[in-house]
């Protein structure tokens, strides 16, 4: 039954709430192996071998906001903060080019770092290169959304986080889940590739709430969709909670997959922070993106939105060379062109 359930997925790209609930409760490990693969056929159907790769500079850890799960919540003040000069994220956006990279993905905690820098930032480097460039800097006005597409910015990420309003709520004082779902409308009609994405394994957090998740994206038919577990950080209100698992993230990767097979999904640095081979999995569930690190070394342990990531150590060529091996050993290639939304 659980199999017709996914074959009807793969075959009609839609599902019900309850059929995604019983795909999430799976947990024989030759279903399993099932969804996965499917996920991974129709990911090789629509995107073929090509893996995408953002290269990201994380410009500021300096925020406004107290998000319950995020190490860089403004509540946190044994972190050492910084803010990177614009030239310096030119510079490094510039470099990271050259290494390659044919995406730049500058993002930040909420700091209200001056709009019209950012839409200098932009133009500057699209005037030197040539690249796309996703911004992902959290809720602005709809004025800045305008100004920074208007200097050239081709995407914009913004994760709805989940789509259970009572716990998104909880998690982000001050907040409003409406104002963030009105913000992914708005980026989408101002003409950006926009993406959302979820954390797995929020405390508090249901099956059928992930359910929604997924049903979200569909809805709001979103270019881009970052899936990556919840891992807890000491500085922070959720310490004491588990960790989202790999399991449970590769499932929502992976029915994410069969019913928006033309999303961009990453395989995320979360998820391959807490198992080695969290990416490799996730590039074999349907995932056709990653997203190495570009920051200057010196700042990369001081953007802690959770512990023990990634690529802290590396520079940005280490990543480039490791992220190519990781690759092609799967059997897959480094995309050579920018890899824009297939909804366009
Ligand atoms: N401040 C911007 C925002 O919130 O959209 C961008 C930076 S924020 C650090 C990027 C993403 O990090 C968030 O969308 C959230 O999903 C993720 N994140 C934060 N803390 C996390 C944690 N403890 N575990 C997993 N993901 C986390
Ligand atoms: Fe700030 Fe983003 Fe972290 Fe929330 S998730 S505390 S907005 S950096
Ligand atoms: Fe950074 Fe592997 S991608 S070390």
């Amino acid at each position: 039954e659980i199999k017709s359930i996914i074959n009807k997925a793969v075959q009609e790209n839609e599902l019900s709430k309850n059929e995604i609930v019983k795909l999430l409760q799976i947990e024989e490990e030759e279903i399993l192996e099932y969804l996965y693969q499917q996920a991974d056929k129709v990911r090789k159907k629509y995107h073929g071998d090509d893996v995408h790769l953002r290269g990201i500079i994380e410009f500021s850890s300096y925020c406004k906001r107290d998000c319950y799960y995020c190490g860089l919540r403004k509540g946190n003040n044994v972190l050492k903060r910084y803010q990177l000069k614009t030239e310096d994220i030119i510079t490094q956006a510039l470099e990271g080019v050259k290494l390659g990279y044919k995406t730049i993905v500058l993002q930040s905690g909420e700091d209200d770092y001056d709009a019209e820098k950012i839409a200098y930032i932009v133009k500057e480097i699209k005037a030197k290169a040539d690249t796309a460039i996703t911004l992902c800097v959290g809720e602005r006005s709809f004025d800045d959304y305008r100004l920074w597409k208007e200097a050239g910015a081709d995407r914009y990420l913004l994760k709805h986080e989940t789509a259970d309003k009572d716990l998104y709520q909880r998690l982000h004082p001050g907040m409003k889940y409406e104002d963030r779902i009105e913000r992914l409308i708005f980026l989408k009609e101002l003409g950006f590739q926009t993406g959302s994405g979820n954390i797995i394994g929020l405390p508090g957090q249901s099956q059928e709430s992930l359910a929604e998740d997924i049903l979200l994206f569909k809805e709001l038919k979103m270019d881009m969709i970052g899936i990556g577990p919840f891992i807890p950080h000491q500085e922070t209100p959720l310490k004491d909670e588990n960790k989202g698992t790999v399991e449970m993230t590769l499932k929502v990767l992976a029915i994410t997959r069969l019913l928006l097979p033309l999303s961009h999904l990453p395989a995320t640095t979360a998820l391959g922070s807490i198992d080695n081979y969290g990416r490799q999995k996730a590039l074999q569930a349907g995932a056709n993106v990653v997203m190495p690190n570009i920051t200057a070394s010196k700042y990369r342990s001081r953007y802690e939105i959770y512990p023990a990531k990634i690529c802290i150590e590396e520079k940005a060529a280490d990543c480039r060379q490791c992220i190519g091996g990781i690759i092609n050993s799967l059997g897959r290639i480094v995309a050579i062109d920018r890899g824009d939304s297939l909804y366009i």
